[in-house]
């Protein structure tokens, strides 16, 4: 009896590691697993055709198995695939979708199909997903088996724009950390990579023709801590913190991305979230004045309660001076050599118009051009954006903001104040790409602010996963697909790039890649376990916030009660109110736990299989009263 068991514990081993492969994100179209795995030899054959694109897809195959399994890689031109090879070809039947593919996986070999080089190349990522963990280390693992399960997987994109935005303003972020970020996206099939380039807090595009954006907008004063509330900048501390990237930078960089399959969608944000250009050429404003590129010091109020936000200083490009459009216009002609994709996006969003009720010249310019209100002086500038956009051979696309005032003709619209922007659009016949705050701004806290760096909302990861692009009544064929936003007010580094991208970013890429009806909270959110592993072995951070229970507080006469819930399931809560640190040998949670009358903090920590897998929790209990109220 204990010999067949010993006998059999390979196999189960096996069965063991080959399930935990079956857990790819975004979920496949359609998966079929067989039995059996085919397992690299160790010289490994790659045949490819004699296509430019799949020779190149094959040499980044290729360098990636030789560089992590260490075995040899010969790549071959040949029309049919060789026993225990990696077949890569393109078929022009008409039976594989844009950017889709189809891979086979048997005992004998891997043949990979698509009818285009990203569909090649997407099915290249989900290959990597159907090996080992470990194919994601930096470094070579020697001694390993790297075997594939036997599986038919028939793939496709449910849109074809799966984008993540990146705010290299608020924190610039150098071309080699851009190319980390598009390494990292696309392992989930992320196709689009858009750049906000510009804000108030720095310029970060060289512009030939107009120096002094990047000699005086790319550079503002260091500060760390909470940014928005920093105190302002004293002329003696250095402005030299900041960094921009030249021509060179964004051909280097449009080529790295091409490679990969990824489009870049460049944002100059205009009229408002200008500060940075108004530092470099002040006479752009209706508001004369000197200005500085912000440094994270207050100069919006938001007021709340429904009430227009407002700038304390003019932070807009003048709608009403002509110089404006003289300058934009030289920056778009740039912007649209440098960027081949087909949209430049113009900003669009919160522009604090204070200062141009104030404007004798916006004055001037309503009465001139017979404009009723400030939303339609916003609507003029946006339509001569549009129409200078377009004089380049480029689409205007910009904030939900766009429409105020009424749209210019063609644009396409990112419907960011929720999803009713991109309805509005969608049933005015307009493209319209989702980026709802509710679902999609991975700026936003990923679990309870006791935990996170504070910022003004949160965004859990299951409420990510309800991401839903289409919404009812719309034309679905004008909703081109979505992408989820990373704002970096507070990111200060890599790391927290990525805390906040993962797993949110799993969850975006599922709702833009899989069928809807192939989604399901359950079975995402194991898949995700698994591929904190995959990330754990890629050096990449990522939010562990799915293990934190989420707080329900209230208050019955002077006693207040605590109720906990989790968004996956199977966690045992460990709970103490005495100010140690609780174990899996502490009390565990079964139902609302009344705070004693005299405690100070309510501390958490979640096990699952006697293991921890949460982070150690502090709640304190002034906060528990707060929220009681
Ligand atoms: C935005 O979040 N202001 C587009």
């Amino acid at each position: 009896m204990k010999r067949i068991t010993l006998a059999l514990l390979p196999l189960l081993f096996a069965i063991a590691s080959l399930a935990q492969n079956q857990a790819i994100i975004p979920k496949p179209a359609s998966e079929t697993w067989g039995t059996g795995s085919f397992i690299l030899p160790s010289t490994i054959t790659i045949v490819t055709s004699a296509s430019p694109d799949l020779q190149r897809i094959a040499r980044q195959l290729s360098e990636r198995l030789t560089r992590v399994t260490g075995n040899k890689v010969n790549t071959q031109q040949g029309a049919t695939a060789l026993p225990q090879s990696i077949f890569l070809s393109l078929s022009s039947d008409g039976s594989i979708q844009t950017e889709g593919y189809r891979l086979r996986v048997t005992t004998d070999g891997v043949s990979l199909t698509a009818a285009d080089p990203a569909g090649i190349f997407f099915g290249v990522q989900t290959l990597y997903q159907l090996l080992p963990k470990e194919i994601e280390s930096k470094t070579i693992i020697a001694g390993k088996s790297w075997q594939l399960p036997v599986v038919s997987i028939d793939d496709y994109p449910r849109f074809g724009w799966r984008g993540l935005m990146l705010d290299v303003s608020r924190h610039f972020f150098t071309p080699a950390q851009v190319k980390e970020f598009i390494d990292d996206m696309v392992r989930y099939k992320f196709n689009l990579l858009h750049l906000h380039l510009t804000d108030d807090q720095g310029w970060r595009l060289e512009i030939k023709s107009l120096p002094k954006l990047t000699e005086v907008g790319a550079w503002r004063v260091e500060k760390t801590g909470n940014f928005g509330r920093f105190s302002p900048p004293t002329p003696d501390e250095p402005r030299n913190y900041g960094g921009f990237y030249t021509h060179e930078d964004i051909r280097d960089l449009v080529k790295y991305a091409s490679e990969r399959y990824i489009d870049i969608l460049p944002e100059i944000d205009v009229p408002g979230h200008s500060l940075a250009a108004l530092a470099s050429y002040p006479e752009l404003t209706c508001t004369p004045g000197k200005y500085t590129v912000n440094s994270g010091e207050q100069f919006m109020i938001w007021p709340g309660g429904g009430k227009h936000f407002y700038g304390t200083l003019d932070n807009t490009l003048c709608p009403a001076n002509e110089k404006v459009y003289e300058f934009v216009d030289k920056v778009f002609t740039e912007v649209a050599q440098l960027f081949p994709f087909g949209y430049i996006h113009m900003g669009g969003d919160e522009t604090a118009r204070n200062f141009w009720e104030k404007s004798k010249q916006i004055k001037d310019m309503m009465k001139k051009e017979k404009l009723a209100n400030l939303d339609q002086v916003q609507s003029y500038f946006v339509k001569r954006m549009a129409n200078i956009i377009k004089s380049k051979g480029k689409k205007m696309i910009g904030w939900d903001e766009i429409l105020q005032g009424g749209l210019a003709p063609n644009a396409a619209v990112m419907s960011w104040r929720g999803m009713k922007g991109g309805i509005e659009a969608a049933k005015l016949g307009h493209e319209v790409v989702m980026s709802p705050t509710d679902f999609a701004y991975i700026d936003y806290m990923q679990g309870d602010v006791i935990m996170e760096a504070p910022v003004y909302a949160s965004l859990r990861l299951k409420k990510a996963y309800q991401f839903e692009p289409v919404p009812e009544g719309v034309d679905a064929r004008l909703i081109k697909g979505g992408q989820a936003n990373l704002w970096t007010e507070q990111i200060y580094n890599m790391r927290t790039v990525q805390y906040m991208v993962w797993p949110r970013g799993f969850a975006i890429a599922e709702a833009l890649w899989s069928p809807k009806e192939k989604r399901n909270w359950e079975d995402f959110s194991a898949r995700v376990e698994k591929h904190f592993e995959r990330l754990d072995q890629a050096q990449v951070k990522y939010s562990p916030a799915i293990y934190d229970p989420s707080f329900e507080v209230s208050r019955k006469d002077s006693t207040i009660f605590v109720k906990l819930s989790t968004e996956i399931s199977g966690l045992d809560i460990h709970y103490s109110f005495d100010n140690s640190f609780p174990d899996q040998y502490y009390p565990v949670y079964t139902g609302p736990l009344t705070v004693p009358k005299d405690a100070s903090a309510l501390k958490l920590i979640t096990y699952r299989g006697g293991r921890p897998v949460g982070r150690m929790m502090v709640m304190p209990v002034a906060e528990l009263k707060k929220r009681a109220k």
